[in-house]
């Protein structure tokens, strides 16, 4: 049976917190102790919890408590409005006056996000017979999702999380009838993942993802909520600037980006464009 102290637990929240910024406040005790009991059971070397606790201080098995501790939740096609707006708004704008685009999915999780966004620039490129191209970046900080979205393989509900009519997944997912699931698996074919590169990065180092590569469209959401005020404004700052004057910023519905402001114009629900860079010295960024 595993002993878990006051001392554990105030030792994994600042394991988060210096890590990967999770911020777990002073609540979800109980979901600390879910995610450690998993990660622990993973772990055969050591005596107790603290002596494993004890080596992430160290600095080791970082990744395996980084990936036990991120929360992961995402679906094919989430917030479908931000994939209509793209499709109605950002690709006949951009495509009006450039032939490729390059669109950051700075946490994707086990791929659907990105999945959907090559879904939704394929089906327009089909649509409008166009020669044109797209490059999908994608990144998150937890080593096992990212594995997930490169093999491409989802046990896919489709009453869970249709995809939306104007999608034919058949274009893009061939279906493979496993005996032991429940549900056909869709496997994500080369057409999708030749335009979608995936790559680890913390969003809260200092330096950009792909160096001064700059996007057009960057999804960023539901990933601000898990870090503090201080965090969210950096991570904000730093995406921003990668931003192409013109382009769209997304992000999740209870992250709304309100002293970017000067700086955006609202589209939608939690859709920006941006209208002009940061200027130097200006008051902070907070989310809420
Ligand atoms: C709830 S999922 C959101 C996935 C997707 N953006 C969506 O909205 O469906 C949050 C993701 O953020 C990632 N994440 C958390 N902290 C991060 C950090 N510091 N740097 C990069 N990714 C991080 C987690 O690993 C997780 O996969």
């Amino acid at each position: 049976m595993m002993q878990i102290t006051r001392s554990d637990i105030k030792l994994v929240r600042e394991l988060n917190q210096k890590f990967f910024g999770n911020n777990l406040g002073d609540q979800k005790e109980h979901l600390i102790l879910n995610r450690l009991k998993k990660l622990y059971r993973g772990q055969s070397t050591f005596k107790n919890l603290s002596d494993m606790l004890d080596a992430v201080a160290r600095g080791e098995y970082v990744q395996e408590f980084i990936n036990a501790f991120t929360t992961n939740k995402t679906s094919f096609f989430r917030e479908v409005i931000h994939f209509d707006d793209l499709r109605s708004r950002v690709f006949p704008e951009h495509f009006s006056h450039s032939t490729d685009i390059r669109i950051y999915s700075s946490a994707s999780s086990t791929g659907e996000e990105p999945y959907s966004i090559a879904m939704t620039f394929l089906h327009y490129q089909t649509a409008h017979s166009k020669s044109i191209n797209a490059s999908i970046y994608a990144t998150d900080i937890d080593t096992d999702v990212l594995e997930t979205a490169k093999a491409g393989i989802y046990n896919h509900i489709e009453t869970d999380s249709p995809f939306p009519v104007w999608i034919q997944p058949q274009h893009y997912f061939q279906r493979r009838i496993i005996s032991d699931y429940q549900h056909p698996l869709i496997r994500a074919n080369e057409t999708i993942k030749k335009i979608t590169n995936f790559k680890q990065h913390n969003l809260l180092d200092h330096e950009s993802a792909f160096g001064s590569i700059r996007f057009d469209v960057i999804f960023c959401r539901n990933v601000l909520i898990y870090f503090d005020a201080q965090n969210q404004e950096k991570v904000l700052r730093k995406l921003f600037n990668t931003l192409n004057i013109g382009g769209t910023l997304y992000t999740g519905h209870s992250e709304t980006p309100i002293t970017l402001f000067p700086y955006i114009e609202k589209i939608g629900p939690s859709i920006f464009k941006k209208i002009s860079e940061i200027e130097p010295r200006s008051t902070p960024c907070t989310v809420f």
